[in-house]
């Protein structure tokens, strides 16, 4: 089996147009072996031109010999993507990374999907059909962008609500989350405004924030934040973050290298352990038990709240 570094190189293989501005890119080890496995949910990073982002994979992490993902053109590196890979194009890519993992203990899930957030989706469909687990899918889309609709149907079989308007997808939600029985969790992947309709509608029904997971591919500018003091283990130096400025930024100019990525709170690269002191969490990687736990933060949105924040890195 191949080990995929931290940061290796996949050749293309095959390259599909599933609607006219999602692109499906099909990625090989260039020995056509075993890549490493994959939980749906996971996302792969890829260099798109000097940019690094990340994309989910589309496939069943079970032993896989190729990884697949879609992209759908939008900015830089999504669009450099699309114009400058063909088959045989080596790409250079690193993961695979989740921040959208499955909760193993449900054996039914209710999958909720919205534009190009159908890609974890999907391969959460793959793994409910490879693993048994009963699946019911809403997809909420445009009517020219309802790229995989087919393949979400055959996998749920028949169980998929395809909504194109905010009203109907509260209306989707709103019975489908009624009908579920105890024990199913509930995913969801879309734009932000859908992903706070998801976790309303869910938590005005009496479902438990266990039972929801999300994850969403950029999120809305925050405000500057307060400034604060923090300190790195092991040195007393107190170090000032001014408002406007993030941790991650702070400490990248202090010479310390921490991994990331979006930088807006949502890919999980730029986690830090934490020490010591109080943190205003303000990302959408972590969950309510992780934040009380108060022993890790994520360094690019989240800002220390007082002056005794002890960070390790
Ligand atoms: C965990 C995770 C999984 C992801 N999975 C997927 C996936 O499966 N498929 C997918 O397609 N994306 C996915 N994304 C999003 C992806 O990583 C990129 O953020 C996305 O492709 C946009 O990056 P970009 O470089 O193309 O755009 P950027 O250049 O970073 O631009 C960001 C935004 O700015 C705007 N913008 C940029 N340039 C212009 C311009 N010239 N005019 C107008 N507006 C502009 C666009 O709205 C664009 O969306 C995922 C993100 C995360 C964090
Ligand atoms: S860089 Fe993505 S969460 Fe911080």
């Amino acid at each position: 089996m191949n080990t995929l570094t931290r940061v290796d190189r996949l050749i293309v293989t095959r390259i599909e147009r599933p609607t006219t501005r999602v692109c499906e890119i099909h990625l090989q080890a260039a020995d056509g072996g075993e890549l490493p496995a994959f939980a749906p949910g996971s996302n792969l990073q890829i260099n798109a031109g000097g940019k690094w982002n990340a994309y989910s994979l589309t496939g069943l992490g079970v032993r896989p010999r190729e990884y697949v993902i879609s992209v759908l053109r939008q900015g830089t590196g999504s669009s450099w993507l699309h114009e400058h890979l063909g088959i045989g194009t080596s790409v250079e890519v690193a993961g695979p990374e989740n921040a959208f993992a499955p909760d193993l203990r449900a054996r039914r899930v209710l999958l909720v999907a919205g534009g190009i957030g159908v890609t974890p989706i999907l391969s959460y469909a793959r793994a409910a059909r490879f693993w048994g687990w009963e699946a019911e899918a809403i997809y909420s889309h445009s009517a020219a962008e309802g790229a995989y609709a087919d393949e979400l149907r055959e996998l749920t079989d028949g169980a998929l609500i395809e909504v194109e308007h905010r009203d109907q997808l509260t209306a989707a939600m709103t019975d489908r989350f009624q009908n579920q029985p105890l024990g199913t969790s509930a995913y969801a992947c879309g734009p932000e405004g859908m992903i706070d309709l998801f976790t309303s509608v869910a938590v005005a029904q009496g479902w438990p924030t266990q039972r929801l997971h999300s994850e969403r591919f950029s999120a809305a500018e925050l405000d500057p934040g307060d400034p604060f003091d923090f300190r790195v283990a092991g040195d007393d130096t107190l170090h000032h973050v001014p408002a406007g400025t993030s941790l991650l930024d702070r400490l990248i100019e202090l010479g310390h290298d921490v991994p990331y990525m979006c930088r807006q709170g949502v890919c999980g690269r730029c986690l830090i352990s934490v020490e010591g002191g109080a943190v205003t969490h303000r990302d959408f990687v972590l969950d309510e038990r992780e934040r009380a736990a108060n022993d890790c933060m994520i360094s690019c949105v989240s800002r220390g709240s007082g002056d005794g924040l002890e960070v390790v890195v």
